[in-house]
């Protein structure tokens, strides 16, 4: 019908008719409903409320091990948690034992990369039957998020600890732990989180809680000179995509955030290349790769704004079910994730193009996909493989991840819940 035919009807139109009345009502709620979601619009781009609390004592620099025994409790019974061995071939352990020449400390070592809630489990058995009361990490993410694990599951009073992250049972109390890092990458240093993989059934989960944040954690960059360049290169994408899940969503009036997301994001871009690219570790370089990785998950860009983190959810699925490495999950699926949201998250992805790889010319959908391009580019230049294809992966695992989501009943994964379990595995096929 067209306008000149309502305006007719509606002069025409017996006004105290319930029928007019009717649609005079629809019409004045449309309108306030208008009126309403252009207010959200508004709402949604103003900072949300937050409480910021991040305990964390960070030791950073050469030589800083040595002050472990300022920091762990006297008298405390310690329990030493290590992965598969590197320790003893850098100097870290013989510097750790050296700090803490004196004190009680028992060790368990052998946490796997993506650690394993089995091996865990060992690990909270020496706790109950020695009476740990604080626990040192001495490795990478995946010890000290295993050790968070532990700390948690010695004190859980439920009957099987895997449900702390399989369904996320709130952690109220657990042993307190410290943290000797030495991969830059996952932020589990200065963050509260870990993320736990079962090996019987090849889940992987992430478990959170403030009470799981470490008192105190070391960071010598040195310590990272014996990384292989493999994981050089995951720590620089890890810390990359981890900028980009909290950052890349939609705007919310969050300057300050958004200069600091960019900055990191700034700074891997300018160092990690050199890092992947150098047969000598540079001690400079490596400390701001240390720090940009620790800065990019310890709370700080986040707060007031919206994250994502479906790119992660995707990923974790690749590594439960190949063991690829979680940094490169995240190069894989990320280009994918941008380029199904650059409608929705388009504003934000024109002010990453543009601030982030200086892309301000062409059309926004031109400028978009290049600034995508680019991100990828980047992720190869520092050495990862970012195609399903090129990890021997295809359309079968595809299929895995989709029915997996389904039969846990999720619609769409992420904190936005704007990657609909429909279109995961369309944008997976884009990356085979
Ligand atoms: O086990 P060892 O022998 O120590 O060897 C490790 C391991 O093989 C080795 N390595 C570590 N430091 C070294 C070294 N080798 C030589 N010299 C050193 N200085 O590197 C290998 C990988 O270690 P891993 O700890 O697995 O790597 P990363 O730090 O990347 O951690 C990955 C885990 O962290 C989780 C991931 O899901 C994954 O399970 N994440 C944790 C997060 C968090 N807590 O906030 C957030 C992240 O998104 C991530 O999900
Ligand atoms: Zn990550």
């Amino acid at each position: 019908m067209n306008k000149s035919k309502i305006k007719e009807q509606l002069l025409n139109f017996d006004h105290n008719h319930p029928q007019f009345l009717i649609r005079y009502s629809i019409n004045l709620l449309i309108r306030i409903k208008n009126k309403l979601s252009k207010i959200n619009i508004n709402k949604k781009n103003t900072m949300n409320n937050f409480n910021f609390y991040n305990p964390v004592k960070i030791l950073f620099g050469k030589g800083k091990i040595a002050e472990l025994s300022k920091n762990v409790p006297e008298n405390a019974r310690i329990l030493m948690t290590y992965g598969g061995g590197s320790i003893f071939k850098n100097g870290v352990y013989d510097q750790v034992k050296a700090a803490l020449k004196g004190f009680n400390v028992i060790e368990f070592g052998g946490i796997e990369p993506n650690p394993h809630y089995e091996t865990l489990m060992k690990a909270v058995e020496v706790v109950k039957a020695e009476k740990i009361d604080f626990l040192l990490a001495v490795g990478g993410g995946s010890v000290l998020d295993g050790t968070k694990f532990i700390a948690a599951a010695s004190l859980y009073e439920g009957e099987l600890a895997w449900d702390i992250a399989a369904k996320s049972i709130a952690v109220t109390k657990a042993l307190p732990l410290g943290a000797v890092l030495t991969l830059a990458a996952t932020g589990s240093e200065m963050n509260s989180g870990g993320v736990i993989t079962r090996e019987a059934t090849q889940e992987k989960f992430a478990f959170g809680s403030p009470v799981l944040f470490p008192q105190f954690s070391v960071l010598d960059p040195q310590v990272t000179f014996s990384l292989p360049q493999r994981q050089v290169a995951n720590g620089i994408v890890d810390a990359y995509v981890h900028v980009i899940e909290q950052y890349l969503t939609y705007p919310m009036n969050t300057p300050v955030q958004d200069r600091f997301a960019e900055g990191i994001l700034l700074t891997l871009i300018e160092e990690g290349p050199k890092a992947s690219n150098s047969e000598t570790p540079d001690y400079e370089n490596r400390a701001n790769l240390m720090w940009a990785a620790t800065m990019a998950l310890n709370g700080i860009i986040t707060v007031g704004g919206k994250s994502d983190w479906s790119t992660h959810m995707i990923g974790h699925e690749l590594t439960a079910f190949h063991g690829i490495d979680h940094a490169v999950t995240l190069a894989i699926v990320l280009p994918g994730v941008l380029r199904l949201m650059k409608d929705k998250r388009r504003e934000k992805l024109l002010q990453y193009a543009s601030r982030v790889w200086n892309i301000n010319e062409g059309t926004d959908e031109q400028k978009i996909e290049s600034a995508i391009q680019q991100t990828e580019a980047f992720f190869r230049q520092v050495g990862i493989l970012t195609r399903l294809g090129e990890h021997k992966v295809g359309q079968d695992t595809i299929d895995r991840i989709v029915n997996r989501f389904t039969q846990r009943k999720m619609r769409a994964v992420g904190a936005q819940q704007d990657v609909s379990i429909a279109n995961v595995g369309e944008l997976l096929k884009t990356r085979l």
